[in-house]
Order: structure tokens, then sequence, then C-alpha cells
């Protein structure tokens, strides 16, 4: 059995135009929902990642900049900086991109954002209320996986979901979105002993531990459905996923490609996430 695709880049651009008209309605009231991207350093990997948020949310007609500091710069320096966009009342989001240079306190950045600006989900109050079933803001990659379900009919009820990663970004709250969903929820990493037995027993694979490869079709459930968070770069510079995609393909029921699998789902959500905090702030004007 051959398994179907998963095609994100086709859900991503659906969903991208159904968010051009709640945009349109909220410029028209005065409130074009604007995003602001904060990058620290020069690695190359982040710097494609912000231009593809600022030009995602430019192509639907919402207002979105770039920061960008030195990697030397203080932590002070940026903390004003969040400070004044928290302030700022045509400003709906802040993100700043992660991973931080070491002498930052990546946690201390973070929780500076304003909790109703905080379109990343990873403030402390917005994990909170996602840990206790009442998101308020979902962290973008686990969010487009929910949407990846839904659009495949894959009900999630009573079924044995595994996450291999337990990073703060993916694996942490894609299992509290599981367990939300009513799934039995594994979380295992890289080091997991008899991971395969774990993986085996998969109705959902979740990877996302950051390994070329790692999910073989042998760890698969045949059937199950096999979703791919990982985006690594191979020594010939080929981009794949953490999931060995052409062995896995013939095991399992449903698969996400990659590329154009997960990666264009996790920016569709953070333009999901900004109209939302500037829908919630126009309902508070009106
Ligand atoms: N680095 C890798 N993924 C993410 C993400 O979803 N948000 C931020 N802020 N940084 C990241």
């Amino acid at each position: 059995m051959t398994a179907q695709i998963i095609d994100g880049k086709a859900l991503a651009e659906e969903l991208r135009q159904g968010f051009k008209a709640r945009v349109e309605a909220l410029t028209a009231k005065g409130h074009k929902p604007g995003l602001v991207v904060i990058l620290v350093g020069a690695d190359p990997a982040s710097e494609v990642y912000v231009r593809n948020k600022v030009n995602g949310c430019l192509a639907i007609g919402m207002h979105s900049e770039k920061v960008t500091y030195d990697a030397t710069v203080d932590q002070a320096t940026v903390l004003d900086k969040i400070a004044e966009l928290n302030a700022d009342p045509n400003i709906h989001g802040i993100l700043v991109q992660l991973p931080l240079p070491k002498h930052f306190d990546e946690e201390k950045v973070l929780e500076a954002i304003a909790a109703d600006k905080d379109v990343d989900g990873f403030h402390a109050e917005n994990v909170g209320a996602l840990a206790q079933g009442n998101p308020r803001f979902i962290p973008c990659t686990p969010y487009g996986v929910m949407k990846m379900f839904e659009k495949g009919n894959v009900d999630l009820t009573g079924k044995e979901a595994v996450v291999i990663g337990r990073s703060n970004i993916v694996g942490k709250p894609m299992a509290l979105l599981l367990i939300n969903a009513g799934a039995t929820v594994t979380v295992c990493n890289s080091r997991t002993q008899d991971l395969k037995f774990h993986t085996r027993r998969a109705d959902i694979l979740v990877a996302a531990v950051g390994k070329p490869k790692f999910v073989t079709g042998d760890m698969v459930k045949p059937g199950a459905v096999v979703i791919d968070v990982g985006i690594n770069r191979l020594p010939d510079g080929k981009l794949c996923g953490d999931v060995d995609y052409a062995d896995c393909l013939e095991v399992a029921g449903q698969i996400t490609p990659v590329p154009g699998g997960v990666g264009p789902m996790t920016i569709t959500m953070l333009l999901a996430n900004t109209i939302e905090a500037a829908e919630r702030k126009a309902a508070l004007a009106d």
C-alpha cells in the first residue's frame, strides 16, 4: 500500500487565501494586523525563516517588519525594543526568532513579550492556558499539524499517538494538543530505550527530533499517519525530514513530505495567530 500524501503546501495556500478577507475587514476598521519579527545574529536558516514570515504577512495585506541586531547586542537593548512594541497599538504580534545567542536568557526574553501579542505561544501564560485545554495562542508548528489532521479527516480520539521530540517549540505543545484532542499520548526522544516498541504501536506518529531520516519504515505501524516536522540539510545541500520518506511511504496510511509538508503550515498558522490577535483587539475597541 502506498500512503496518501498530506499536501501542506496546498493546504497552506488554501488557508492563506481565506485569511485575506479577514485582513481586509480589519484594515477597513483601522486594525490592519501587524507582526514584528526580531532576529538576533545572522544564522542563515533563521534569516530564511524570518524573510518568509515577513513576506507571508505582506502577501495577504498585513503589515510586517523585521528588526535585526548584531549577534553581540546586549539583552537589555532587545528587552527595550520588546517593551516599545508591547506598547505600540499598530503591532499585534511580536516574534523573537530562536535560537538566540548564548549570552541571552531565552526565557526572560520570551516572558517580556506581552502575552496578548505572543503569536508564537511561547509565553508561560499561553503555555499554561494550552496545558489547561483553553488555548489562547497555539505554537505555530503543532497548530499547523492539527490543521493537517483536520484536513485529512484524521480522528484522534482514543488513538495511540507517539511524538518523538520534547522541545518547547514542537514536541511538548504537540503532545498537549493531542492530549486535548483525546488521544493516548507517548512522548519519546532520540534516546528512548526501545523506541521502535513505542513507534510501532502508534496510529499517529509525529517526528520532531532533528535527525535526518531517523524514522525508518520498520518503525512504523502499517496504515499509521506519519507527520514529519524535521527540516534537515544533507551534505549535498538537499533538504530532508526526520522521516525516511521513501521507506515509510509504503508502510504508512498517510504521510507528510519534506519540503511541502509541515513547513508551509508553520508560517500559515503564524499569520492566523496574528490575525486572531488583531481581531481580539478590534473586538475590545468596538
Ligand atoms: N525557531 C524555530 N522554530 C521557531 C518558531 O516556531 N518560532 C520562533 N520564534 N523561533 C523558531
